[in-house]
């Protein structure tokens, strides 16, 4: 029987995508770096990492990503400018920003090769232990947040988060083969990267939530090219089928997918509307624009 680490220390973000979808606003802001309301993703996916219990944060960006890494950082400048102004909400707001000193890294994906080259990147980061991935343009709503649900429902192997996608859209997504369901998990007896629907197994589709086994990075390492001629995560976990358990977890909240237009675009509505600040005023405007 193998044994398992119970605890998911660290974290790995793949932030080194392109964001081509949102051009000409990703010429020099990342994607991650885009609000949703008055956060940017990659906040939110922080965020939920660290309820989860997430000690180690591992970037892994692009060119011109630099603007994550600042993020992440003391702004000497408006800190020094909000102390003078005695603007202590704001000041603490953007200190609360700061990881802890040494708890943060940043890896480079030099060349866009695929989700799984990217994970394989931060491989050096990760000793013998199971390692969270969060795909910070898939907001998930939801309380507890998704990774400490799928944490508390982990109990060794693989997990990904997932949920039903609608046939036509299976194309999208990683869609398992469901096997024996076992209270919140599906057992996973087959993952396949943006199958067709005529030949997805299920609508069973995988969210940007996993965790990994460090077996998985041995087969990343292989390189292999998949769908879009990428090195995709989707293919690592396939290859450990039957070697390690692998769960799907239907996660209980909502999922925005900030990756294109019309998610990024709900996930706002949402959030506005739930705004304590402008949440009235916004679902006003919102109602009389709708009735016209
Ligand atoms: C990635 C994964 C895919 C997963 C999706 C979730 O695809 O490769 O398996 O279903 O994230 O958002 P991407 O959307 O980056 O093309």
């Amino acid at each position: 029987m193998t044994k398992f680490s119970k605890k998911i220390r660290k974290a790995i973000f793949p932030v080194g995508g392109l964001g081509t979808r949102f051009l000409p606003a990703t010429k020099s802001i990342p994607k991650e770096m885009l609000p949703v309301l008055d956060k940017p993703l990659v906040q939110y996916a922080v965020d939920e990492a660290i309820e989860a219990g997430i000690e180690e944060f591992i970037f892994v960006t692009g060119r011109g990503k630099s603007a994550i890494e600042n993020y992440f950082d003391h702004s000497i400048e408006l800190e020094s400018n909000l102390k003078d102004k005695e603007n202590l909400e704001n000041l603490n707001l953007i200190q609360k920003t700061v990881l802890k000193p040494g708890s943060v890294s940043f890896i480079r994906q030099q060349r866009p090769l695929g989700l799984g080259h990217a994970v394989w990147c931060a491989r050096n980061f990760i000793s013998d232990e199971p390692v969270a991935v969060i795909l910070a343009d898939d907001l998930i709503e939801a309380n507890p947040g998704c990774m400490k649900q799928m944490i508390e429902n982990w109990d060794g192997g693989n997990m990904v988060a997932t949920m039903n996608v609608e046939d036509k859209d299976t194309s999208s997504y990683g869609i398992i083969t469901p096997g024996k369901i076992i209270r919140d998990k599906i057992e996973v007896r087959g993952i396949v990267e943006k199958p067709k629907p005529k030949n997805a197994p299920s609508n069973i589709a995988v969210v940007g939530r996993y965790i990994i086994q460090p077996s998985v990075f041995e087969d990343l390492a292989l390189q292999k090219k998949g769908t879009n001629d990428e090195i995709q995560l989707t293919d690592s976990l396939s290859s450990q089928i039957g070697k390690y358990p692998f769960y799907a977890y239907n996660f209980i909240g909502t999922r925005y997918d900030c990756g294109t237009k019309i998610g990024f675009t709900k996930a706002n509505t949402n959030f506005a509307l739930k705004d304590d600040e402008i949440g009235k005023e916004y679902n006003d405007w919102l109602s009389s624009l709708l009735k016209n």
